[in-house]
């Protein structure tokens, strides 16, 4: 990781839940880094402003003026700016295909024309939809939603922008992440808040579904680790942790943590409009043995340590 020291990099949604950790690690490492971030989901990296080692570019990276000049002269690129979420995907899809596309390539057309060392594209195992487990980089893919779509495009954009321009790509494949300062719509935040105020744990269908579940610190590390490394050059890579977990189980964890009997039924309900029925995935686990043999890392905070970590975060903010 100290080959990342002095190294400009460009973070694009460097405000949101994996971009801020990212970030605040790289401006540790002795990085120098620029944010791409139009603040739509509100910013988490409040506490970050000021360090010397960054600058902030509030702007749309659907807006190839603002793309380019913030990703002049850079040596590494980490794309993460997107719509996310299945609420999103629903409610704005137009919205999700053109933050993914156009703004996609843009940034793509930036790194080319800045002649960055590696393009990051953060990818999604939503490209999977419910194909068999563990699942594998190569396949097969059976996307559900606009948003799962439009993460494959991305990608192979990455493969043909390589093909013409030679550009060294890597795309990541993420798992559900979690950790500090996620966004209390997806599951981990949303269940704890729900136990620390006293009501039941609300699942969709009968919480049989699977996810697997990564950390956010081992997250950051596979995506420096991706960065740098000339194994992972032009390669797609699961980041996950290889573990299912039903929602049933994480429910249990969860109120087992914070020590709340009382909530340890959950409610079930019907899926809705917020959340249909046909864009659900049913199961999802990461074949992890690229990022093992490439990035020479395997994630180490398991569920229950992961939970610990976020809800002692929680109780201090
Ligand atoms: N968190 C996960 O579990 C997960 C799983 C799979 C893939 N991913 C991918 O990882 C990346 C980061 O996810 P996250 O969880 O940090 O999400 P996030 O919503 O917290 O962060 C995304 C950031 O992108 C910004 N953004 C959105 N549209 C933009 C636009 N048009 N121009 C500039 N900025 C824009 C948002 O303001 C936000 O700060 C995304 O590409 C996401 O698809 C995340």
């Amino acid at each position: 990781m100290e080959r990342l020291k002095g190294l400009r990099i460009v973070v694009t949604g460097g405000a949101g839940f994996i971009g801020s950790h990212l970030v605040e690690r790289l401006l540790n490492l002795g990085a120098e880094v620029t944010i791409i971030d139009n603040f739509l989901f509100g910013s988490k990296i409040e506490h970050l402003r000021g360090h010397r080692g960054l600058s902030i570019i509030e702007g749309d990276i659907r807006d190839a003026g603002v793309v380019s000049q913030a990703t002049g002269a850079k040596d590494i690129i980490f794309h993460l700016a997107a719509c996310v979420g299945v609420e999103e995907t629903q409610r704005m899809p137009f919205e999700v295909l053109d933050v993914e596309i156009q703004g996609t390539l843009n940034v793509l057309n930036s790194a080319v024309e800045s002649d960055v060392k590696r393009f990051i594209f953060g990818s999604s195992s939503e490209v999977y939809g419910d194909s068999l487990e563990p699942m594998k980089e190569e396949g097969p893919f059976a996307p559900k939603s606009t948003y799962a779509v439009a993460k494959l495009v991305g990608e192979e954009y990455c493969k043909a922008f390589r093909q013409k321009h030679g550009l060294e790509y890597t795309c990541l494949r993420y798992f559900n992440v979690y950790g500090p300062r996620q966004d209390e719509r997806f599951v981990i935040p949303r269940f704890v808040n729900r136990v620390l105020s006293g009501q039941p744990l609300e699942v969709y269908g009968d919480g049989k579904q699977t996810r697997d579940f990564t950390y956010i610190d081992d997250v950051v590390n596979m995506s420096l680790l991706a960065a740098v490394g000339p194994e992972a050059k032009c390669q797609v890579i699961n980041i996950g942790t290889g573990v299912t977990t039903s929602i049933n189980e994480l429910a249990e964890t969860i109120s087992k943590a914070l020590d709340s009997k009382s909530s340890v039924r959950p409610a079930y309900i019907d899926y809705d409009e917020k959340r249909p029925r046909s864009i659900e995935t049913f199961n999802r686990c990461a074949g992890n043995s690229r990022a093992i043999e490439l990035l020479q890392y395997k994630p180490g905070i398991a569920l229950a340590s992961g939970i610990e970590k976020y809800i002692s975060w929680k109780r201090s903010h």
